[in-house]
């Protein structure tokens, strides 16, 4: 079979599939129950056959993974338990010639408390240079020993930990906003901007198609240490979205615009302003930012409707696309959440015992696929969704490794329960993960049989078959990606819209609906019902030609092409 290779397009990221790679639980190559990149590798195939244009693969330097990787000792080595700095540097071979791009995850808001500098700093003492490049800070009260500020850790607690002077008393304290053995960096200081600025070089050097910014808004602090008030103006939070932070994103942009082909900056941004959010999306910053607006939504057509709407509006002014993602290694698999009553997400909301059902949250898992595979713009895949995998929620709890559920007692199951390592073939755990045997560092619940690749291949019924059906079929049609948009009326409870030719009809009510006038059904998500839509499904269908929809955009339109 041929395969197209990479569009050489400069515009190849705005309407691009891409699929995120959580190295440690896709493919293990060495026998040792923990994914590697010799096992990224070996499934390559698969993922060119599922029809993506890019792997996004979160990070495989050396860490101590206090927070699955996300705590980086060297943002220039892979850590030994992934591989070796050639298998990387062969893995974005192997993969471009597949035509498959690689992007990387990099992680600038924090170190991990083993890096080099974070040692010096220590070793350095209070007022030395190496502390500089982090948050170092006397404590409060007479003997320092109370937190400089109230702040509060994203993952619960305080953001501050207390020091110990090498002659053992007690010292400053380092701010951290996550895990204690994530220290935050101090942006201000050009020592971190300049190493940073030499990682990404390092990094395209080696032929990277991008990086996918971890905690993109949280760089920059407010260096008179504020507390929390009770609502921050656009700017005025402590340490979240401060103006500052824009230049960072523009040194990075004219570094990566000065590689051959495009080299794209995509933000993990949480930002619930959506003009605030959109700032980062200017030309001269990060090519696109993940929707996260759209993964919380509910099943919900209003919900979702107004999510699209603001979402391509936020994003028209400053000329980006706009992304659609459902999930990824920090938030509920969407055939859980779609099952539950209430189908939003939120990390606070998160506890043990909340009921689902699957069959529900499954349709609309795949109706879902088909809706944001339509949406305009790129499209974000976690590994293990096209194989409609659940959330697993009932990892025995002293096997679960995640500071979110750790550092709340025990109250927040945490991020496990997406990271499970993926099922590929046989029928009891490890299901082809790692060699038969071998104990993966998350179980695999056994009734994951049915769910595997293999299973799924021979199955035209599977969410493996519907995602290789909808990949392959987006990529047929000029007009979905990036491109024009406009809402179809279809009633309130169905998300109908144009893109071109193509409508995506998608039904959120509670009884079947009657299909707008096409010339042709591409695809539903589930069987139609006597040429009926039924609930919780969705459906690409070829639009008449010369028909009102197909030719004329509907009374409210939107574009994400400026
Ligand atoms: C991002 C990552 C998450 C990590 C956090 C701290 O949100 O996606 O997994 O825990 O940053 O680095």
């Amino acid at each position: 079979m041929a395969y197209a290779q990479p569009s050489t397009a400069p515009t190849w990221w705005r309407g691009a599939v891409i699929y995120e790679v959580y190295p440690r639980s896709f493919a293990d190559g060495n026998g040792d129950g923990t994914g590697d990149l010799a096992g990224l590798r070996s499934r390559l195939p698969y993922l060119r056959d599922l029809g993506i244009d890019a792997i996004w693969v979160t990070p495989w330097y050396v860490s101590p993974l206090a927070d699955g990787g996300y705590d980086v000792a060297d943002y220039r080595a892979i850590d030994p338990a992934f591989g070796t700095l050639e298998e990387a540097e062969a893995l974005i071979a192997d993969a471009l010639a597949l035509g498959i791009r690689t992007i990387i995850d990099i992680v600038p808001n924090h170190v991990s408390e083993q890096h080099a500098w974070f040692q010096a700093a220590l070793a350095a003492g209070p007022g030395s240079p190496e502390r500089e490049r982090f948050w170092f800070h006397p404590g409060k009260g007479e003997d320092g020993s109370e937190i400089p500020t109230r702040w509060v850790s994203d993952f619960q607690g305080s953001t501050w930990t207390r020091t110990t002077n090498p002659d053992g008393s007690p010292g400053e304290w380092y701010l951290h906003l996550f895990a204690p053995q994530q220290p935050d960096l101090n942006w201000s200081h050009p020592d971190v901007r300049a190493e940073f600025e030499d990682v990404l070089r390092f990094w395209f050097d080696r032929g990277v198609a991008g990086i996918r910014i971890d905690s993109a808004a949280l760089l920059v602090k407010d260096h008179t240490l504020p507390e929390y008030r009770e609502e921050h103006g656009p700017g005025e939070h402590p340490h979240v979205d401060r103006d500052e932070i824009h230049d960072v994103y523009r040194a990075w942009r004219k570094l990566a615009d000065s590689y051959e082909g495009t080299r794209v900056l995509v933000g993990e941004v949480w930002l619930a302003d959506r003009a605030r959010f959109a700032q980062y999306l200017r030309p001269d910053e990060m090519h696109t930012a993940f929707n996260f607006d759209f993964m919380a939504r509910p099943w919900d057509a209003a919900a979702m409707r107004e999510s699209i709407d603001t979402t391509l509006a936020a994003h028209g002014p400053v000329g980006a696309p706009a992304t659609w993602v459902l999930s990824n290694h920090d938030v509920t698999r969407p055939v859980t959440r779609y099952g539950r009553r209430d189908s939003s997400f939120s990390f606070a909301a998160k506890r043990f015992g909340t009921p689902t059902d699957l069959a529900v949250g499954r349709r609309r898992a795949r109706a879902a696929a088909l809706l944001t595979a339509a949406l305009p713009g790129s499209l974000y895949l976690y590994q293990g969704d096209e194989l409609g995998l659940p959330e697993v929620e009932d990892l025995p709890r002293e096997l679960i490794q995640d500071p979110m559920h750790v550092r709340s007692q025990g109250v927040d199951p945490g991020r496990d329960g997406c990271r499970v390592p993926l099922p590929w073939a046989g029928s009891e755990p490890p299901f082809g993960f790692s060699p038969d045997g071998t104990a993966t560092w998350l179980p695999q619940p056994a009734q994951w049989a049915g769910l595997t690749v293999q299973a799924q291949a021979s199955d035209p019924a599977s969410m493996l078959h519907l995602y290789r059906d909808v990949l392959r079929a987006r990529r047929a049609e000029p007009a979905l990606g990036d491109g024009p948009f406009a809402w179809l009326d279809a009633g309130a409870d169905v998300l109908a819209f144009a893109r071109g030719d193509l409508a995506c009809v998608v039904n959120l009510g509670s009884e079947p609906v009657d299909l707008p006038p096409h010339a042709d059904v591409l695809l539903t998500s589930d069987p139609l019902e006597r040429g009926r839509l039924p609930r919780d499904t969705a459906a690409w269908l070829r639009l008449a030609t010369g028909s009102p929809d197909a030719s004329r955009p509907g009374t409210e339109e939107a574009t994400s092409t400026p």
